[in-house]
C-alpha cells in the first residue's frame, strides 16, 4: 500500500472531523462534549436531509414518483433518528448543562442555518432569517438561494398539474417566498385524489409523515428545553422555552390535514 492509497481515515477525514470538537469550559465540564457531539451531528443529519429534499423535488420535476417516494421515506428515516436523539441529551441535567453554559454566550441552535434552509425548502421563509448572517457567508449564502427557489409543496404542485390533476392556477404561480396557505379548491382536487388514486395517495401520506415528523422534533425539543433550563431565556435571545411553544401545531402542509375531517 502507498502513502496516498485511499483508506478509512482519509476517504472521511477523521483527523480533521475528531479535531472539530473543541468544549469552552475549564476543565473542560464533561457534559460539554456530549452538546458539541450532538449539535454536529445535528448539523450533518440536517445537510444529508437538505440533500434529500432537494432530490424528492427534481425527482418529482422529473415524473419519478417512485424515487420520490423513497427518497421521503429515507428522510423520515432520519428524521425518526433526529427525535431519538433527544433522548440521549436528555441524559444531562439541568445542573450539568449549567455548569458550561454561559460558555455558550450568545450561541443557540436558533442560528442554525442549515435547520433555516430546511425550513425554506417546506415553506417557512423569512427574510429577517437570512439578514441574521453575514453578507457573503456561506449561510446567507444558501439562505438566498433557497429564498427564491419553489418549496417542495409547489414541487409536488407542479408533479400534480402535470399528472392531469385540476390544480388551481393561482396555487401553480403563487409567490414562493410566501407561507403555503390553505387553499379549498385544491382541498377539493386533494380529497378526489386520495378516493380514486392510491398511489398519488401515498405520496401525499408521505408528506403528511414529513410534517408531523418535524412538528414531533419541535415537541420534543421544547420539551427538552423545559426540563433542562426551565422558563429560563434562551441563550439567542428569546423566552426560551414560551417561543418554542409557539412554534408548535403549525403544520407544512394544511390542505394535507385539512381534507382529513372529509376524507
Ligand atoms: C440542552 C439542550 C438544548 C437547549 C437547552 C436548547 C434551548 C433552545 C432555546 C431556548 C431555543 C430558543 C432560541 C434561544 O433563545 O436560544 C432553541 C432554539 C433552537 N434549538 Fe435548541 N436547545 C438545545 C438543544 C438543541 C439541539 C441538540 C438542537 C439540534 C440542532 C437544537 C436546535 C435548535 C433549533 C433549530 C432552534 C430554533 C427553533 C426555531 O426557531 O423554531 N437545540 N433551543
Amino acid at each position: 500500500m502507498t502513502d496516498r492509497s485511499v483508506t478509512y481515515g482519509s476517504y472521511l477525514a477523521v483527523d480533521e472531523l475528531l479535531a472539530l470538537q473543541r468544549p469552552r469550559s475549564t476543565g473542560p465540564e464533561h457534559d460539554e462534549m456530549l452538546f458539541i457531539v450532538i449539535h454536529q451531528v445535528y448539523e450533518l443529519w440536517f445537510k444529508q436531509v437538505l440533500h434529500e429534499v432537494d432530490h424528492v423535488v427534481d425527482l418529482l420535476g422529473a415524473r419519478e414518483p417512485h424515487r420520490a417516494q423513497h427518497t421521503l421515506k429515507r428522510i423520515l428515516t432520519i428524521l425518526k433518528v433526529l427525535v431519538a436523539q433527544l433522548d440521549i441529551l436528555e441524559t444531562m441535567t439541568p445542573l450539568e448543562f449549567q455548569s458550561f453554559r454561559a460558555r455558550l454566550e450568545a450561541a443557540s441552535g436558533f442560528q442554525s442555518d442549515q435547520f433555516r434552509q430546511l425550513e425554506f425548502v417546506l415553506g417557512n421563509k423569512s427574510k429577517a432569517a437570512i439578514e441574521r448572517f453575514a453578507a457573503g457567508s456561506r449561510a446567507r449564502t444558501a439562505l438566498e438561494r433557497r429564498f427564491t427557489r419553489p418549496t417542495l409543496w409547489d414541487a409536488f404542485l407542479q408533479y400534480l398539474s402535470r399528472e392531469g390533476y385540476d390544480v388551481p392556477h393561482n396555487a401553480l404561480t403563487r409567490d414562493v417566498t410566501a407561507r403555503i396557505e390553505a387553499s379549498a379548491e385544491l382541498q377539493e382536487t386533494l380529497i378526489d385524489l386520495y378516493n380514486r388514486d392510491p398511489k398519488n395517495a401515498e405520496m401525499c401520506e408521505r408528506l403528511v409523515d414529513l410534517d408531523e415528523g418535524l412538528q414531533e422534533w419541535r415537541y420534543r425539543h421544547v420539551k427538552m428545553v423545559q426540563r433542562t433550563i426551565g422558563a429560563k431565556a434562551g441563550t439567542g435571545g428569546s423566552s426560551g422555552a414560551q417561543y418554542l411553544a409557539t412554534t408548535l401545531m403549525t403544520p407544512i402542509f394544511p390542505d394535507l390535514w385539512e381534507i382529513r375531517s372529509r376524507l
